[in-house]
């Protein structure tokens, strides 16, 4: 979808689809004479019969006259003017763009709502916009598909060079963000660690992103036998996926962050049932953040230094598959007995995070789809943060105002490491069901050295079972928009 600025004038403008937006209480956004409608008669009827609501996701159409440039008029409710925020934006523009769709316009123009000032408005307009226009549809036929819009006219005071700016950094945002919800919605039989790996690398050679990706020869012989021990139970060999982003110059510390790959859950031995693997193909969406997360940065030439690790793995059942019991050494920490190999995102996480010092990560943070157990504390639309950084945790925990993507805190009290003490090893790779997030979360501490660290648990945020903001039903992507503001403002 094309992203055009237009400056808006009392003068109603040729367009198929004219949105504007009503808050609970009756104020309409902008005002009916800013928008050049005090006078359209359809609207007056409208609105004299109380058919124009104000509640969040209500739509009005009406149709402007055939002398009216303007064909349709669209009329969206967006709740109280007081509690309105970047969610209710969001909401509002994608319902627009979906309502297109529906109608089969390939054109739609509306006002960006009124956040903190124009720019802010107008780049999450576009964002909005561009994450909602995306749809999974490559295994549909032709005939089933709507066509989408193809263009959006955002109107403003003026179509200013730094406006622009913002359209063209929110389309990046959008594109790769995108791009990482298509890896999260291809099934494992086509999105294999080989797959991901090829599609990420390509990616990254388009915008010059270095990447490496490392086979499974290079995995046994460096040691990372976590890593190692959950990719042989499957036919499929895993890849270790690195992109290194060198924005901030030689003396700038590096952030590194390690992304859960798991292509397909299966549980392994610890076997899933149906209900429980149908939405594991999701289960690398930390991974496809991670990449999101890198490309964008690279494509906006964010002055940052960055490293990006994806293990990238299936967690199957061959003959060679890990058992319950076993022992491991992991590559840069305590020995590991695997008392359940369905806790298997940590330990390939563990490896992940142990390469990321190595390559000279000065601060730590992981995103994964890692435990249920966040998904019973918090739903389907929060997800846990676990830190003992204060900056890290103010950055997460503020940054909703602007990604739109809520966390909440949960503790990381050392009494929970004491659930995963091992008579045989080191540690255990799961410290049982009570308190299950957190404890997971102290198996990942282990790995970090004392370095500054945040854990992201996004497990139930990557593909939903119906729509939700600006993302229709299935892939979200979750995190890219989280990861690249810690890396804007760490
Ligand atoms: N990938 C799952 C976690 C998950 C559950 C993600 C639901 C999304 C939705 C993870 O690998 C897992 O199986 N975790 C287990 C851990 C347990 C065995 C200690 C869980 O949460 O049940
Ligand atoms: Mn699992
Ligand atoms: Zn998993």
């Amino acid at each position: 979808m094309k992203i055009e600025l237009k400056p808006f004038s009392k003068q109603l403008s040729e367009s198929e689809l004219l949105v504007i937006f009503r808050f609970e209480g009756g104020e309409f956004y902008p005002t009916l004479d800013a928008a050049g409608l005090a006078k359209a008669p359809a609207l007056k009827q409208a609105i004299a019969a109380k058919d124009i609501k104000g509640k969040p996701g209500a739509m009005s159409l009406l149709y402007l006259g055939e002398d009216s440039p303007t064909k349709r008029l669209l009329v969206i409710g967006v709740g109280k003017r007081e509690k309105f925020r970047v969610e209710g934006l969001i909401s509002a523009v994608s319902a627009a763009v979906w309502k297109a769709e529906k109608l089969g316009v390939s054109e739609l123009t509306c006002y960006p709502l009124p956040l903190k000032d124009e720019g802010e408005a107008v780049k999450q307009t576009a964002l909005a916009a561009l994450l909602a226009n995306y749809r999974f549809d490559r295994y549909l036929p032709k005939l089933a598909k709507k066509p989408r819009p193809s263009t959006l006219r955002i109107l403003v005071g003026k179509a200013t060079s730094a406006l622009k700016t913002v359209v063209e950094q929110a389309a990046i945002v959008a594109k790769y963000q995108n791009f990482s919800r298509e890896l999260i919605n291809e099934p494992v039989n086509v999105m294999t660690p080989l797959e991901f790996a090829s599609r990420v690398s390509k990616e990254a050679e388009e915008i010059g992103l270095q990447c490496e990706v490392h086979d499974e020869e290079w995995i046994h012989k460096k040691g990372m036998k976590l890593l190692w021990g959950v990719a042989k139970g499957s036919e499929e060999p895993p890849r270790l996926v690195v992109l290194r982003h060198n924005g901030g110059g030689k003396n700038a510390p590096w952030l590194g962050i390690v992304g859960k790959g798991v292509m397909f859950d299966t549980g392994g031995l610890s076997l899933k049932n149906t209900a429980g693997m149908l939405s594991m193909k999701a289960d690398m969406g930390g991974g496809a953040a991670t990449v999101g997360a890198l490309l964008a940065a690279a494509a906006l030439s964010v002055k940052k230094n960055i490293i990006g690790i994806v293990p990238a793995v299936i967690n199957a059942i061959d003959g060679r598959a890990q058992n319950v019991s076993d022992i491991v050494q992991s590559f840069d920490g305590p020995s590991v007995e695997i008392v359940n190999t369905d806790a298997e995102g940590r330990l390939v996480l563990a490896d992940g995070l142990s390469y990321a010092r190595e390559l000279g990560a000065e601060t730590l943070i992981d995103i994964c789809t890692l435990t249920g157990a966040s998904v019973v504390a918090l739903g389907m639309k929060v997800a846990a943060l676990f830190t003992d950084d204060d900056n890290l945790r103010d950055i997460v925990l503020t940054g909703k105002e602007t990604t739109a993507e809520v966390f909440w805190q949960l503790p990381l009290f050392d009494h929970y490491a004491e659930a995963l003490k091992s008579t045989y090893a080191e540690t255990k790779n799961s410290g049982g069901r009570w308190g299950g997030a957190s404890t997971a979360a102290k198996f990942l501490e282990k790995f970090t050295d004392g370095k500054p660290w945040a854990h992201l648990d996004i497990a139930g945020k990557e593909l939903l079972d119906k729509p939700w903001l600006c993302y229709r039903k299935g892939a979200t992507a979750f995190g890219v928009r989280t990861l690249l503001h810690l890396i804007e403002n760490r």
